[in-house]
Formats: C-alpha cells, sequence, structure tokens
C-alpha cells in the first residue's frame, strides 16, 4: 500500500539527486572486528556540505551484499515519517537502527558467521544529494587448543628421503587458523630435502575452518635430543593469538659406530679366584646385541649374557686383550672395542731352607723367602709375635740356643692387599748341653730333711740328665721335663750325711756337669708335728737357767762361792758368746744348740 507512492519518490529523488553532485558526505568505519555471537554497532555519519540546502526530507537505507552471486539486499528503510526493518531477510528481528541528527546507526545482536559481508549505508537528501558508503563486518571465531601427536616409531638416520615425525590438527577456528612448526624453538619453513610441511585445510559444515599439517623431517642423529612443537595462530578482533602445543621427542635410531669395553667388576686391581665383569656398550639406538672375544682368537665368541661377560674365578691365564663388537658384524669391522686385562697373582712363598734346618752353634745362615707375584712384593720375617727381618734374604748367626726356633716370613702385595703368602723354616741350633746357672752349688741343710736339686739344660739333640750322687741312699728324680732342646729334671734327696750330686746333661756333642755340695749339719734337728708344747717347756727352763745363773753371778759378787759352781759360770760365759756368732744363723738353730745342755745335764 505504502510501497507505491515510496518508489516513485525514489525514481524522483534519483532524477534530482544527478543534477546535485557531491553535497553530501558518508563517512563509515571500513572494517568492523566482532567476535561471533557479539553484537555489532555499524555506525553510519553524514553531513551536508552544502549548510544552506541543508534537506527537510531524506532517506536512509542499509544495505547487505548477498551471499554468492553479490547483489545487494535492502534490510532497512527509514526516513523522516517511517522506519522499516524489511521483513524476509536474514536480518529481519535481528537489527534495529538509531537515527540522530547526523548518523545512523546499524545495531546487530548475536553476530553469526554469514554476518561477515558488506553493509551499505545510503542516504538520500534528495535535492541536499545522495551517497552511500560501507563497512566490511569481519567475524571471528578463535580455534580450539591445537593437538600434536608424535610418531612413536623410531625413525632411522639411514632411511632416504623424509620422515613422518609429527602431525598436528587445530580445530574449528574462523577464520582460517595457521599452524607453524618449531624444532628447539627454531620455527621450521620448507627446506627442499630436509623439511617439508603437509597442510590441509578443511571447512566444516558450521562454516569453521579445520587445519592440519604434518612435518615430514629429515631425521638426523642429533635430533635424538630434539624437541618439535606446534604452534597455532589465528586472528582475532585487533590482534593475532597464538597458542602452542606440548612438546614431542622422537626415538631415533642410528647404527653404532664405537664400542665401550670397560671392566664392571671388580672394583682395582684383579686377582686369580676374582669373578670379573667386563661390560660392553654401542652407541647405536638401538643398542646393538654385542660378542665378546679374544683378541687371539676374534672368532671365537665367548659366552656371555647380554653386553656382559663374567668370568668366574680367574686366573693368570685369562689375562689378555679382549675384545666386542655388535653381532653381525665381522670380526674384521673397525666397529669394536679392546681391553687388556690383567689378573694378578702372588705363588706361595718358597722358603729356603726347607722346614727345618739345624746349624751348628756358631754357624751363620742366609734363609730366603720368596714368593712369585706380578705386582712388588714386601716380605718381612717374625719369629713368634717378634719382628726380626725385612727383605726376602734373612741372615741368621747361630749365636746361642736362643737362635732356635720358628721363623716366618710374610709376603705381601702393598697394591692388592688381598694377596698374600707366609712361609716358614724352623731353626735348630746343635750343640752340647748347656747347664743354666752356676756350675757349682754349696748348701747346708739339716740332717733329715729333704732337698729339691734341679738341672736344666739346652742342648741338640735333646740332652739327658743323669744324676750321680753321693752321700745319700734316699733319692729320687721326681720331675723330668724335656721340651725341644732343653730337658729339666728335679731330685728329691733326703739329707743324712754331706752330700755331693752332680747332674750331667749329656747329648751326642758332649756334656756338661752342674754339682751341688750338700752339708748336711746334725745340729739342725727337725721336729716332728706338735712339739710346740715342748718348746714353750724349754724356754721357760732357759729362763729360769738365765735367772738362777744371774742370782748365782749376783751372790758371788757378794761373797766367795764354793768351787762347785765355777764349771757353771764358765757354760755360761761360753753361751753368751756363741749366742753372739749365731745370730747371724737361723733364731732356730740357736735355739736348737741351747737345748742340747739340758740334754747333758
Ligand atoms: C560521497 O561521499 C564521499 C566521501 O564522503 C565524497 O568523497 C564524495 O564526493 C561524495 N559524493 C557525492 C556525489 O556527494
Ligand atoms: C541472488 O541471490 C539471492 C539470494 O541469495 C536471490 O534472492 C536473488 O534472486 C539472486 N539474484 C540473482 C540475479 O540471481
Ligand atoms: C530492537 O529494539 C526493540 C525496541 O527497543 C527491541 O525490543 C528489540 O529487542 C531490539 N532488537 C534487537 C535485535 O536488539
Ligand atoms: C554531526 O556529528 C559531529 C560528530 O561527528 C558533531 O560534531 C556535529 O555537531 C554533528 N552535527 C550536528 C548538526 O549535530
Ligand atoms: C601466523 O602464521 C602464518 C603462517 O604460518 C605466518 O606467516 C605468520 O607470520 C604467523 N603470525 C604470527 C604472528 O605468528
Ligand atoms: C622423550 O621421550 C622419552 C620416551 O620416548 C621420554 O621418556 C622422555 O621423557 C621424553 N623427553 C622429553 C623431554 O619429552
Ligand atoms: C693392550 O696391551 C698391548 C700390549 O701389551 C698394547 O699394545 C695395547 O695398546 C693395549 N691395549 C689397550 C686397550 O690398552
Ligand atoms: C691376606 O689376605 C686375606 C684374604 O685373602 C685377608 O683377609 C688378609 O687381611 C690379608 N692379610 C694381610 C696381612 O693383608
Ligand atoms: C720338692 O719338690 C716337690 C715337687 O715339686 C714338692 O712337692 C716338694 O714340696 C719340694 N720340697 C722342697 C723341700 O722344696
Ligand atoms: C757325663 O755323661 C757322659 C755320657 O754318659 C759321660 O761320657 C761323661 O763322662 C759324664 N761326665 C761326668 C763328669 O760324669
Amino acid at each position: 500500500m505504502a510501497f507505491l507512492p515510496r518508489a516513485f519518490l525514489l525514481l524522483f529523488h534519483i532524477l534530482l539527486a544527478r543534477s546535485v553532485l557531491g553535497k553530501l558526505k558518508l563517512s563509515m568505519v571500513d572494517n568492523l572486528e566482532v567476535y561471533l555471537g557479539d553484537s555489532a554497532t555499524i555506525p553510519c555519519h553524514y553531513s551536508f556540505t552544502d549548510t544552506e540546502k541543508e534537506p527537510s526530507f531524506f532517506m536512509i537505507q542499509w544495505f547487505v551484499r548477498a551471499a554468492g552471486n553479490g547483489t545487494r539486499l535492502r534490510i532497512y528503510y527509514g526516513d523522516s515519517s517511517q522506519q522499516v526493518i524489511d521483513s524476509n531477510t536474514d536480518y529481519t528481528g535481528r537489527i534495529n537502527v538509531t537515527s540522530e541528527k547526523n548518523e545512523s546507526k546499524l545495531f546487530i545482536g548475536k553476530v553469526q558467521l554469514s554476518d561477515e559481508r558488506e553493509f551499505f549505508c545510503q542516504v538520500d537528501g534528495l535535492a541536499a544529494g545522495s551517497n552511500e558508503s560501507k563497512t566490511n563486518l569481519r567475524v571471528f571465531r578463535p580455534p580450539e587448543s591445537p593437538v600434536i601427536e608424535g610418531v612413536l616409531t623410531g625413525i632411522s638416520v639411514t632411511k632416504k628421503g623424509l620422515s613422518k615425525v609429527a602431525s598436528c590438527e587445530v580445530r574449528s577456528g574462523f577464520p582460517k587458523p595457521n599452524i607453524i612448526w618449531y624444532r628447539n624453538e627454531e620455527a621450521l619453513t620448507t627446506v627442499p630435502h630436509k623439511v617439508n610441511i603437509l597442510t590441509l585445510v578443511t571447512r566444516e559444515s558450521s562454516g569453521f575452518y579445520s587445519v592440519q599439517s604434518t612435518l615430514e623431517y629429515k631425521v638426523e642423529r642429533e635430533d635424538e635430543n630434539s624437541l618439535f612443537i606446534c604452534e597455532a595462530n589465528f586472528s582475532v578482533p585487533g590482534a593475532i593469538r597464538t597458542t602452542s602445543t606440548h612438546a614431542v621427542n622422537i626415538t631415533v635410531h642410528y647404527p653404532t659406530t664405537t664400542m665401550n669395553l670397560w671392566k664392571g667388576l671388580p672394583r682395582g686391581l684383579v686377582k686369580e679366584g676374582d669373578t670379573v665383569e667386563l661390560r660392553c656398550r654401542g652407541d647405536g639406538n638401538p643398542p646393538p646385541h654385542v660378542i665378546f672375544s679374544r683378541a687371539q682368537e676374534p672368532d671365537k665368541v665367548l659366552n656371555s649374557g647380554g653386553n656382559v661377560l663374567t668370568l668366574s674365578s680367574v686366573t693368570r691365564k685369562d689375562t689378555g686383550t679382549y675384545q666386542c663388537r655388535p653381532s653381525g658384524v665381522d670380526e674384521s669391522s673397525k666397529v669394536k672395542a679392546e681391553m687388556n686385562l690383567t689378573v694378578h697373582y702372588l705363588d706361595p712363598a718358597v722358603v729356603v731352607p726347607r722346614e727345618t734346618e739345624i746349624m751348628d752353634k756358631g754357624e751363620k745362615l742366609a734363609a730366603t723367602c720368596k714368593a712369585l707375584s706380578s705386582l712388588p712384593t714386601v716380605t718381612v720375617w717374625y719369629k713368634g709375635p717378634n719382628k726380626v727381618g725385612q727383605g726376602t734374604t734373612l741372615d741368621l748367626i747361630a749365636s746361642s740356643y736362643q737362635t732356635s726356633g720358628e721363623y716366618k716370613c710374610q709376603v705381601t702385595v702393598p697394591s692388592l692387599p688381598a694377596l698374600n703368602t707366609s712361609g716358614s723354616v724352623h731353626i735348630i741350633v746343635q750343640g752340647s748341653p748347656q747347664v743354666e746357672g752356676a756350675q757349682d752349688v754349696a748348701l747346708e741343710e739339716a740332717v733329715g730333711r729333704t732337698v729339691n736339686l734341679s738341672c736344666k739344660a739346652l742342648g741338640h739333640p735333646q740332652p739327658s740328665i743323669s744324676w750321680s750322687i753321693a752321700g745319700s741312699q734316699s733319692w729320687k728324680e721326681i720331675v723330668n721335663r724335656a721340651h725341644e732342646d732343653s730337658v729339666y729334671s728335679l731330685v728329691s734327696i733326703e739329707v743324712t750325711s754331706d752330700i755331693s750330686a752332680i747332674c750331667n746333661a749329656s747329648n751326642n756333642m758332649g756334656a756338661e756337669t752342674k754339682s751341688f755340695q750338700i752339708k748336711a749339719n746334725p745340729t739342725i734337728i727337725k721336729f716332728p708335728e706338735g712339739s710346740g708344747i715342748i718348746i714353750v717347756v724349754i724356754i721357760l727352763c732357759l729362763l729360769l737357767l738365765a735367772f738362777l745363773g744371774s742370782l748365782l753371778y749376783f751372790l758371788h759378787k757378794k761373797r766367795q762361792l764354793p768351787c762347785k759352781l765355777t764349771k757353771e759360770k764358765t757354760a755360761t760365759d761360753d753361751r753368751e758368746k756363741k749366742g753372739n756368732a749365731q745370730n747371724e744363723g737361723t733364731p732356730l738353730n740357736m735355739t736348737n744348740g741351747e737345748k742340747k745342755s739340758p740334754n747333758e745335764q
């Protein structure tokens, strides 16, 4: 109904506008960028240059460029009397237009992907002129985070051409996101025979873009440590944003070029009896299976468990050069490793003279102790707990029987203390018997008592002791002990009269004697058991006698006494003298001496 007069008006206006040019200026932004789902406001600013001819009537219309065929489609009409949002367009119900004095604003709620198009603003002031301008609406939708996938299988450096290393996908972005590959933070670009990047872009039914990228790469050995990262970049209103994936590494397979062979066990020097472990490793990936052999017979493969060769209880025969190489490589290959194994040893000590050696007194002897070793040794000689010499030779002088004994030599290897050995020699000094102590012994003993006489003699061969005892019928040998080179004899003799005893130690080299002279003292009487009371009585008698003696002496001084008592006096004097002399002897002797007088009386 209202359409017909409006169409006429428009036609009329167009004819009129042709005659008045350049009177209306429009200003719009070229591009307006918004996120999908946000709202957009497109302003259209207009001004009439000739203010005198400012129109009393003008129309504002908004158009969009139709998708596909490029024709324009009106979505809004407005003039001073009416404002119409065209029905049956994509924008019906989605837009509002607000008009101010010199500006029209197109408001679009909830921007869709299809809104990425040109919006035209047309102003027609009839005689005042008409003009139009446009804004390109750009819609953005950030993609999902990119996803990287590394190639899990090993990649061989010997493979011809490029190998797929990783792939990356970034989904559902608008406009199309980009993918950049990084290797250790360095961006990769296509380089012939080195890097190739295959990109596949797909448009989803939703209109979003998904980008898939495959990195093909010439893998080198050092890439076993390389990290690959995929980065997606995409535009957002007013900026370009980037998101990265985590880093992936790849398994690089490369051939073995060098082998390593070393001793795992034991630590330090190897000695006979040790268990030795030789370990071998090739620098290839995956590590090669290895085989061991001795350098002398490289084609004889030693039995090993994996890359470890175990030699149990090694001997010096195991000393030598060992080698290992990757299995499947023949022995002439340069890819191999060698090492020298030295098994150290110390043979049992050999002592010269062997076992037992008899030396004459005064004789000299150089004993030697030798133990063959692969390492420097130290030899120390011991006699019992005492160190008596150092070095392989021990100079011995049979100066006395003390020289006899067991001499032990201890051979050690300072650099390998677990290696040690020892040997010994038994030295016997031979000679005539030598009796200990003084040659002649004199002693005095009371008659009736027993004395013990001992005699000890050294000598080799072992001496025998014989006693010849004169003056006693009752004697017996109560101890006779013989050690290697010494003999000890103890005789018990009952003293009846003076005794002369001779201990004769003899062997086939000679004899030595020791004599004992025992003076039997008859005054020395031994009391039987329980004679204590008798002694007390005797002492009391003596005291009485002494008292009597002193009384008589006193009386003699006072007056003349009968000659009958003179003898008694003389006896007393004698007794006094004798007592003084016998103070040097035993008190028992004195007592015995005094005891005699009453017996005689
Ligand atoms: C239309 O507007 C532009 C810029 O505003 C101006 O340069 C041009 O002269 C105008 N044209 C007319 C016919 O008024
Ligand atoms: C252009 O496309 C629109 C819809 O997209 C349609 O209505 C119109 O008829 C088309 N015009 C031509 C000339 O094909
Ligand atoms: C346009 O304006 C009317 C009235 O103010 C309002 O009801 C409507 O929701 C608006 N449309 C949009 C798309 O904002
Ligand atoms: C037209 O808009 C400009 C701002 O772009 C403003 O400065 C000016 O005053 C407006 N003119 C009128 C007549 O309101
Ligand atoms: C985004 O990716 C493209 C294509 O790889 C590249 O040319 C561009 O430099 C990248 N931009 C940024 C900011 O990274
Ligand atoms: C590289 O890969 C190996 C397994 O293939 C893994 O154990 C290692 O942690 C990875 N290193 C890095 C830095 O990703
Ligand atoms: C092993 O010993 C031989 C001679 O004893 C020597 O020529 C060779 O260099 C040694 N090899 C190693 C790996 O030490
Ligand atoms: C001798 O070797 C044994 C082991 O064979 C060791 O226990 C001992 O300590 C060594 N002795 C010395 C004196 O080094
Ligand atoms: C003599 O020796 C024997 C045995 O050793 C001992 O029993 C005895 O008492 C000794 N006699 C004397 C008087 O020493
Ligand atoms: C000691 O005994 C030896 C051997 O029986 C004999 O030849 C020697 O004459 C004896 N010596 C004495 C002093 O009796």
